[in-house]
């Protein structure tokens, strides 16, 4: 039986696909619980990850985070098969795209605030069961008001396309992880906004170009090893913070 049971939501997808990736390698302690809001994507993920027999375990179940009875089944089976959870991480986004903006920021504030609301309140109950919850959020360092603001920073004038209701969005997460922290932090439960990095995923769409950020993105396993050394303690000391993988971001 592995000892630590971690759930990640948009698994089937580059940083969340990438993240369980470098845990299900790290360790045989880890079972890492892939959820998707498509059963079969997950599963297909699954399937890859497993052929190259990892040390860790792995296992699929389907989760949307803006469909409550979607969570609350989701959570049911965690109940029922570990009875607790170690480490939650809230990893699935959509970007802001399409000419409507009414639509954009009601999809984004859905998908990207609302969703991490519910999952993180669903399975609160199941991480403080745990000795050492780690409550993980993933953000964007383009959400950062100090770095918005700032007009030396590269994200000043970022030029994410319709990236409007995606900052917005990312910068309402930001705020529900500081409210998590200072409200759970006496607990145990270690929360954190993480920032990925700019890095290859589906997140800008599906072209080449889109996936690659235009040649600009990195490897979405770099995230992963910064999400793996959070959940091995080696960043307790940035707890309830906004972290990326060399430091520490401005709210
Ligand atoms: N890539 C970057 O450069 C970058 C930079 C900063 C922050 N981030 C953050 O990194 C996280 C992961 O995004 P990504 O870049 O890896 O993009 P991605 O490849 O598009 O992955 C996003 C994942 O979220 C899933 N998802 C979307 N809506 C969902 C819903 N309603 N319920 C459950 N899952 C849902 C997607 O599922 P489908 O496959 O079904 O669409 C996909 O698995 C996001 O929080 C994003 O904001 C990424």
């Amino acid at each position: 039986m592995n000892s630590t049971i971690i759930l990640i939501t948009g698994a089937n997808s580059g940083v969340g696909y990438a993240t369980t990736k470098v845990l299900v390698s790290a360790s045989k302690d880890f079972h890492i619980i892939m959820t998707s809001r498509s059963l079969t994507k997950v599963k297909t993920a699954m399937a890859e990850l497993e052929a190259s027999k990892p040390a860790g375990s792995l296992s699929a179940l389907e989760l949307d985070v803006t469909d409550q009875q979607s969570v609350d089944t989701a959570v049911a089976h965690v109940t029922s098969q570990y009875g607790h959870l170690d480490v939650l991480i809230n990893n699935a986004a959509i970007g802001s795209r399409g000419p409507d903006v009414m639509k954009r920021f009601q999809d984004c504030l859905t998908t990207n605030v609302i969703g991490p609301a519910v999952v993180a309140a669903a399975f609160r109950p199941l991480l403080l069961k745990s000795s050492n919850p780690y409550s993980l959020f993933v953000s964007s360092g383009a959400a950062s008001m100090g770095k918005a603001s700032d007009p030396t920073d590269a994200v000043y004038k970022v030029n994410i396309p319709n990236g409007g209701a995606y900052r917005v969005s990312k910068a309402a997460l930001n705020m529900l992880v500081l409210q998590e922290w200072i409200k759970y932090a006496e607990t145990g439960l270690k929360v954190f906004a993480v920032c990925p990095g700019f890095v290859r995923s589906n997140l800008r769409g599906k072209s080449e170009e889109e996936v690659s950020g235009w040649g600009q993105a990195g490897d979405p396993v770099v995230a992963g090893e910064m999400i793996l050394g959070i959940v091995k303690g080696e960043r307790n000391a940035d707890v309830g913070k906004f972290v990326w993988k060399d430091g520490v971001y401005a709210w």
